[in-house]
Parts: structure tokens; sequence; C-alpha cells
């Protein structure tokens, strides 16, 4: 078909910078009446092509299904899961185009296995407590081998559903952890509320089961430094006659769980939460349940009201303001047209080359819905829209509607669409499906999109989607700057280009006026590239120098010249491809939020991400900076750390993470992200058979003892740069953002090092945290309560005994380390012996006096050791915290979820050629027709990394 031909062409010319900066937001999962649709699977194109796999996923996920169903008291399972299969694969007849879908937004990935964690099933989780994991992550071994799967973590359904807790609904881990890289969690601890004290980390308190060391599989002994049971010694749960019924985040293998842990009082004691155990899930957390955390979020938040239809208007206002404000980028064409039963030009289409047409254009989104709903219409006025600027070949016209069709009918309009290569995205804001939209983006080669109620990310995603379509690739990203250079000016900088990547290298230098620069570019072996040269290719706005085969590794240096009087943007990107194979080093980069409105009673701060991996391996000391360009052209630099303090959730996977906070404007900020070696000290990881978070096998003596095959290698030069996008802030007061009111972050990696009876101390040692946040200088001073009863440290911190200055031995109170480093301290504490356990936390304040949450509370037993310990320690008498003895009956029904088809299958081979593949159905009034033709507008300025770019997040693949 015409239109989709010249859609694919666009594709290759207009997204030719693009390949890496991939709409990087995960696929959007839906929850309506209780179904979870558009689940996206997607496997690998590198996975050997087997059937099975598609095959044992819909029984997997019909599985899970079931389990879900049950564990969230009936009110979640899968209605609908898509399964991308890659382009390599046979095709099928059944298979449907792929529209958006892509293995880098799929929410589970079947791909070869990440070394780190082999076949172990995981959720790659960045964010903090209640905050959607990125991916989850199955190998093609884990699916098709169904006996070795549940061997290990018991049945698949249960497996995925426990993965489902980490991925949907930002849950952590219940059982404590060894992480080779850091990140590890005990497994016992001293408790202050049960007898004996020393207790298995466990939800609920319930589980049964006894302490067992791991690799002698013999009692186990305490260690004397910690008084808590030696290295290697693990709880191995009763698979019999265990009564506990939570939790899915502790033990989903063991056959009476059917729950998530909970706090409810009324509600099933055998999965009541133990908020003493210091796993992953109370540290984040706070001590919060599984179901607490999963009542906060928008699957179950019962506070959610779907807006009226006078709030959808005002949302789409909202978002398609964002839109032009922040995605649709310079020189792009763009128009408003409304339509309700006729339909009107509101601003004719114009190249948004400034503010003020930025501003024009947003004064002339509607504020409210007239009545009727004639998209035929409104298609007829965005053609002749689009035609009073030329031909309109190739234009895009987003459409967006709730509202039902009348005369002229959209079918009697489409055939003049098609005519004239018009692509139409449509965006269905209702409740229910409808083809009629999604014929109509699928007829003329564009996207189609539903949102449901309220769901401003969704519609997003759907503005974004239609200015960036991406296409799996291979490539890397090595440089993308944008650079002002003054009349006659010359701008030199340099490029390092590492061994993992150098085949079809290419440069290129991209301005949008005045005349042609010129750039001279000298190799690694000291060849000079420029004007006249084969490599050499210059067109009207782009300078591109091709290196043929592979690329030297090594120093490139490159040098701009703008020959004319005034000043010149030019935008300069490098990507290249990995050589043999080779898996490269990429960065990519996102922000936690787009829009963020400054509050003046309470600390206002986003989240700044960057990912640094080799294949799925974290790449470990890289340095890692952002450039924030602020509204006023201002750049300030912050450094990402991985060291699992402050916004890192966890130390060393790769993802570097930091606060930002000093906000000077109103306005747009534009985040790119750089990551090199220049300090030296980036080192990636090699190794075989270890684990992190992810599923529990049920065998603690396998997967996970001993992370001693971990290795670290250290890395080369090398160097990559990425965008992370934009965001915007609104209501900073004049003079900038207040950091006075900034407190210290929350410490959440309070451990207690040592334990003495002999002194009558415990060594506590944690993160810094700085004065603003994770940064600003160091805090002024640390606070520490302590106490002999968990729940009273827990629920009343500031009214529990403070250790003064006199108990330090070590370390002091008043001068807190940089932010980042390591902060130790030895205390007295007032009594040991029998049963004595002491319960600390800490908080950090600065000098305003603001102060940082308390941290996880941590626990020490301060009994007598004998070594080896006289007798035996046993925990398998379970003392539960609430003293019900009632057996919970749980009824295993089987869902709705498998009486409709669950799995639908797509394919992957169309991706480039589109056709989205959700919508909903007309449902009432109204809206917008934005007309854009970003076909006709210059390619180098739509990806320039000004603040006129996309909204985050984006990335190298
Ligand atoms: C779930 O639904 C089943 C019937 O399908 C019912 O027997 C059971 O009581 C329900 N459970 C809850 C928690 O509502
Ligand atoms: C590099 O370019 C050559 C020639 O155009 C092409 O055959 C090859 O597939 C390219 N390699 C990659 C990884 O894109
Ligand atoms: C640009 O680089 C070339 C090659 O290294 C060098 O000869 C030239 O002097 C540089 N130009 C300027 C203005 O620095
Ligand atoms: C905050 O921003 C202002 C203005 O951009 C800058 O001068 C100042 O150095 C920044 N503060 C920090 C701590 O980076």
């Amino acid at each position: 078909m015409a239109a989709i031909r010249c859609r694919w062409i666009l594709l290759q010319s207009a997204f030719v910078w693009c390949s890496q900066a991939v709409f990087n937001r995960p696929n959007e999962i839906k929850l309506e009446n209780n179904e979870y649709t558009d689940v996206l699977v997607a496997i690998h194109k590198d996975v050997p092509e087997d059937q099975q796999i598609v095959d044992r996923l819909k029984e997997i996920f019909i599985e899970a299904s079931q389990d879900l169903y049950v564990a969230t008291n009936n009110r979640t399972f899968f209605k609908e899961v898509k399964i991308l299969i890659p382009n390599t694969w046979t095709k099928k007849p059944e298979y449907l185009p792929a529209g958006t879908k892509t293995f880098e937004r799929a929410n589970v990935r079947v791909d070869r296995p990440n070394p780190l964690y082999v076949d172990n099933p995981y959720v790659q989780q960045k964010g903090g407590c209640g905050e959607p994991g990125d991916y989850m992550h199955l190998t093609p071994k884990y699916v098709l081998d169904k006996e070795y799967g549940e061997e290990l973590w018991g049945p698949h359904g249960k497996t995925l559903v426990h993965e489902w807790g980490h991925l949907r609904w930002g849950l952590f881990d219940e059982y404590g952890f060894d992480d080779p890289l850091g990140g590890s969690y005990p497994h016992f601890y001293a408790s202050t509320t049960s007898m004996p004290a020393i207790q298995p980390v466990r939800c609920s308190a319930y589980t049964a089961g006894s302490p067992m060391h791991a690799v002698t599989l013999n009692r186990c002994d305490l260690d004397r430094e910690t008084g808590l049971p030696e290295a290697n010694c693990r709880f191995v749960p009763d698979f019999r006659g265990n009564r506990a019924t939570g939790s899915y985040m502790f033990m989903q293998f063991l056959p009476q769980v059917t729950g998530f842990c909970h706090s409810d009082p009324e509600g099933d004691p055998l999965s009541y939460h133990n908020r003493e155990a210091p796993n992953k899930q109370n540290v984040m957390c706070n001590g919060q349940s599984a179901w607490d955390v999963m009542n906060k979020h928008q699957d179950f938040d019962s506070g959610a009201n779907p807006p009226r239809s006078g709030e959808r208007i005002r949302l789409l206002n909202q978002v398609a303001t964002r839109f032009i404000r922040n995605t649709v980028s310079l020189g792009t064409s763009v128009g408003v047209v409304t339509f309700s039963s006729t339909a009107s030009i509101r601003h004719p289409v114009v190249s948004v080359n400034s503010e003020a047409v930025r501003n024009d254009l947003i004064a002339a989104v509607p504020t409210s819905t007239g009545g009727g709903t004639c998209i035929g219409c409104g298609l007829r006025k965005g053609i002749e829209a689009l035609e009073t600027t030329g031909p309109p070949h190739g234009s895009v016209i987003l459409l967006l509607t709730d509202g039902g069709d009348s005369r002229p009918y959209v079918s009697e309009v489409l055939p003049d669409l098609l005519t004239k290569e018009i692509i139409v995205d449509t965006v269905a804001i209702s409740q229910n499906a409808d083809d009629r939209l999604e014929s109509l983006a699928e007829g003329t080669g564009g996207l189609s999109f539903f949102s449901g109620n309220g769901d401003s990310i969704a519609l997003d995603n759907a503005f974004t989607a239609t200015f960036e379509e991406n296409a799996e690739s291979k490539g890397v990203n090595l440089l993308s700057e944008e650079q002002t250079i003054s009349g006659r000016q010359t701008y030199a900088n340099h490029l390092y280009v590492d061994n993992s990547v150098g085949e079809n290298t290419t440069f290129s230098f991209s301005w949008l006026d005045g005349s042609r620069p010129t750039v001279m570019m000298v190799t690694p072996l000291g060849l000079v590239i420029t004007e006249g040269h084969s490599m050499y290719d210059v067109t009207s706005d782009t300078i591109t120098i091709a290196i043929p085969a592979t690329a030297t590794p090594g120093k490139w240096t490159y040098n701009i010249t703008n020959n004319g009087p005034g000043n010149q943007d030019i935008t300069i990107i490098a990507t290249s491809n990995p050589v043999n194979n080779n898996e490269p080093i990429t960065v990519t980069a996102q922000v936690s939020t787009v829009s963020l409105d400054y509050s003046s009673s309470r600390p206002t701060a986003l989240k700044m991400f960057a990912s640094v991996r080799k294949g799925y391996l974290p790449v470990l000391g890289a340095a890692v900076k952002v450039l924030i360009k602020k509204p006023d052209g201002q750049v300030e630099e912050i450094t990402l750390l991985d060291n699992g303090a402050g916004a890192d959730v966890t130390k060393n996977d790769g993802i570097y993470s930091r606060y930002f906070y000093n906000f000077t404007a109103d306005g747009r900020y534009g985040v790119s992200v750089r990551a090199d070696n220049t300090q030296g000290r980036a080192e990636y990881i090699v190794i075989n058979n270890t684990r992190g978070t992810g599923a529990l096998p049920m065998d603690p003596g396998t997967a996970y003892v001993n992370g001693s095959n971990v290795q670290r290698e250290p890395l080369e030069q090398f160097q990559r740069m990425t965008t992370g996008g934009v965001f915007e802030v609104r209501g900073v007061p004049s003079g900038g953002a207040n950091t006075d009111m900034l407190p210290p972050s929350r410490v959440d990696d309070l451990k207690v090092v040592e334990v003495s009876y002999g002194n009558s101390t415990v060594t506590l040692s944690w993160t810094a945290q700085g004065d603003d946040f994770d940064q600003g200088g160091p805090a002024r001073y640390v606070e520490i309560r302590y106490g002999r009863h968990f729940e009273q440290l827990l629920d009343n911190f500031t009214s529990s005994a403070s250790v003064n200055h006199s108990q330090v031995l070590q370390g002091s109170l008043t001068s807190p380390p940089e932010p980042g480093s390591a902060q130790t301290i030895v205390i007295l504490v007032p009594d040991r012996g029998d049963n004595v356990t002491f319960v600390f936390a800490v908080r950090t304040c600065d000098e305003a006096d603001n102060c940082g949450d308390r941290s996880n509370i941590v626990s020490a037993n301060l009994e007598y050791i004998d070594v080896p310990s006289p007798e035996p320690m046993t925990v398998n008498d379970t003392t539960p915290l609430t003293n019900s003895t009632e057996l919970v009956t749980v009824n295993y029904t089987t869902p709705l979820a498998t009486s409709a088809e669950p799995v639908k299958v797509i394919d992957a081979t169309r991706l480039a050629t589109i056709v989205g593949s959700v919508v909903g159905s007309i449902l009432a009034l109204v809206i917008v027709a934005l007309a854009l033709c970003y076909c006709k507008r210059s390619r180098s300025a739509k990806y320039s990394l000004s603040a006129s770019g996309r909204v985050n997040p984006t990335y190298a693949v």
C-alpha cells in the first residue's frame, strides 16, 4: 500500500539518527475490570526458533493467571497476553503485525541468560518501593524445560506471580540473599518480639522449617562477630505440613502459599506480615507489607475515581500541551484542527521554530468540548490545513477522540487520505473497543492507541510514539551532542572508540541554518579526514563521515569550524555497531518523571538514572555524568552513583542514580548522560553460576550459596553519550529552589558489622547521605536511636533513646563524611547477656535541622557465644507473632481468565511497517486533531539534544 510504503521510507530517512534513541518506556499494561490486557512478552531474535517456547509461554500464563487471581483475592488476572515473535522466525498466518511492540519495550523478555542469574527468573527493578520494574527476564531453558524449572523454583505459574509482584507493584524480596556485588540481605536476625531471639528472615512467621548449613547440610553454628548463624546457614522450609499461606515474595514454591503478606489484623493470620525481618521488602518499603504497597498502587487504590468526560478534555489538553512543549522538536510543522459537529482550523500548520510558536499552538488546543463528533469533518479539515503548506504526502494527522462518527463518515474520507498518502495516528479515549479508529490507522499505515480513564502516561506515550517509531537495532550510540558555535570559531572535541564496537562507524554533523561548517577529524592512526576526502560526504544540512569496515579503537579527535558570522547550532552524532557480535557497552538514561510541580512545602526533586551495561551484565565503576540543560541555558553536571544509597536502590547493578533538585526557573530541562572510563576504574563482571534478586530456588544449596566465582575485569577506555529526554518543572520560586529545606536522604543500608559481648559494643555502618538528599556536601549530624523493642523504634523513632557522645567509642555523630562514603560507628550499649537484643536506626540531619527519614532497623544480640555453640540452633518450632491457630482453607478456583483466550500471538516481521494494536471504542464526545507533518522537517533538527528534544525517556539499545 502506498501509505505504508511512504511511512517505511520515512523511517529510513527521518529516523536514521535515532536508531538508538529508542522510545524506551516499557509497554503499557492495562488493567480494567480485573483484566490485565496488553501484557507484552517478547522473544529475542537470537533465541533459536522453537515453536514450543510459544506454547509453553501460553501454558505458563494460563497457570499464572489462576494463581494471580487467588493471590489478589479475585481482583486481577491475565486476560490478554501478546507474544512478540522475532522476525527471523517462520511467519505464520495467525501472526498479527507488531505495531509499536518491540523487544526493548516488552514487559517480559525471553532471552539468553543474564550470566549473573543464569536461568533464574528475575525482574530488573531500579525504582523504589511501589515503583514498577523495567522487565521480567525468562530464559528459553526455563520456559521450555518444565521439569527443570519446577524442580528449582516451583510451579512456573507461581514463580511468575512472584515476579509480577516486582514488575507490576514494585514489591521486593522477603527472603535474605547473598549478592556477590554487594547488595546482600541477611538470612537471620535477632528479634525483640519472639522467642528464640534468633529468627530466620521469613514472611509470614508461620513458615515452618529449620536452619541448615547449606554446604555441609549440618546444623549451624553461631558467628562470634555478629551473634547470628554463620554465613552459609540457611532456613530450609518444611514442605509438608507448612501452614503459612504467605508469602509470594518469600517462598512462592511452598504448596500452601497462595497469597501475599498483609497487615490486616482481621485477615488471614497465616499470611500476616513480619515487619521485623530485615529483608529488602521491609528495608525499601519501611516495614510495609506487600499488600500495604499493593493497596497504594493504581491497580488497587480504592480512592481512585475514573475521571468524567469533563476531566477528560482537561487531561487531553494537558497532554497535548506537554506534547507541543516538549516532544515536538524544532523544525517540525504542526497545526491544530478541532472538530465537533463541524471542524475548524484552530491554528494553521506552521514550522515550530521558537517558543512563541509553541505557545501559540498550545493556546489553540481546545479546553472545552462541543457537541457531536464528526471525525470525517475533522479529517477533511486536517487535510485542508496540511495542503495550505504544500503537498501533504507523508504527513501525519494525530487524531484524538472519544466520540462517535457522523457524516461524512471516516470511510468516505479514507480514499482521499490514501491518495494523498497521509498517515493517521489515532488515540481513542474511552473504555470499550472499537475497530473504526484502528482500521483508519491501519489503513493509512498509522499507529493507534487507546487511553483508559485518566491515564496520562498512555496518552504521553501515544503522542511520543507518533514521533518515534523504532526498529530494533544493534547499533550503539557513541555520542550525541549539540553545540552552539560562535561566528568563525572552531569547536574541538574527541571520542574514544572501544574495541567492543567499531563496525560501520558514522559521524554526522548537522546544522539548521547558516553556511556549511568545516569538520576536521583525526583518527587514532593519525589520518586526517576533511573536505575532499572520500569518506567525507556533504549534503545541504549534514556532513557525514562514514568509516568503512571497523574503526580503529582509540581516540578520534574532531573539530568543527563555523564559517559564518553568526552563531550556529550543530548536532553531532556518532553511531557504531558491535564487532563480531561482541556484546557492546550500552548506556540508557531516564528521569523519574517528565513533569513536576514545585512545592514550597515539600521537598521537590526527581531521580536520574543511567544504566551502563555490557549485554545484561553491569559495568561497575564507570564515570557517569548527567548534564542538565536548564531553561536559562546553564548546564549543571551531576555524577550518578551505583552505591545502593540515596536514589540508588541496588548497589553495583549497573544502574547509576542520583537526585536532582537544583531547579532554577520554570520551564524545560534537557537531560543528557555521558558515561566513560576516564577514571580508569570501570570493570565488568565475568562469572557463572550465581544469583541475585529473583525467585527463590527451593534448594538453598543450589544456585545461590557462594558467589565467589564472580570476577571483575578492568575495561579499557570507552565513551558513550545518550539523551535522557526532557522534563518540565512549574512553580519554581523566583531565585530558584530553596535547598535549605531539603533533608538528607533516608539511609537504607544500615548494617550491624560486629557485635562484641566482651566490650558490650555494637558496630554499625551505612552509606553517608548529603546535606541535601544524597549530595550537597556532608550532612551536619547523625542521630542514632535504639531500644529493646522493635515496634517501639519502628513506630516511635523520635521518642526512643538516642545514642549520646559518650557511648560512641569510634566514629563521630557530628562530622559525617562526604555523601556516598561509608560511615562506621562503634557504640557502647548499656546491657548484655541472655535475651539482650538491641534494635538500632539512624537518620541524618542538616544544619537547618531538616532530618531524613528513619533508616531501616537492624538488631544485635548481646548474648555470650561459645564457639562452637553448645546447642544446635533451631527454629523448627515456629513461634508466630500472632497466636491464632485457625487454619484457613483456600479455594483454588478457576478464574475467568481461562475462559477467554488469554494468549495472543503477534509477529515482529512487520515491525517497521507499523500498525498499532490497541484501541478502545468510540464513546461520546469530541476532541482535537493535531496535524503534524514531520516528514517535511529537517532530519538534523529532530534529534538535537537541546531541551527542544523529545520527552523522556530514551535510550541506547
Ligand atoms: C473468589 O471467587 C471464588 C469464586 O470464583 C469465591 O468462591 C471466593 O470466595 C472468592 N474469593 C474472594 C477473596 O473473594
Ligand atoms: C556494515 O556495512 C556493510 C556494507 O554496507 C554491510 O554489509 C554490513 O551488514 C554492515 N554491518 C552492520 C553490523 O551493520
Ligand atoms: C582542527 O584539527 C586539525 C587536525 O588536527 C588541525 O590541523 C587544525 O589546526 C584544527 N583547527 C583548529 C582551528 O584548531
Ligand atoms: C544550582 O544552580 C545554579 C544555577 O544554575 C548554579 O549556579 C549552582 O552552582 C547550582 N548548585 C549546585 C549545588 O550545583
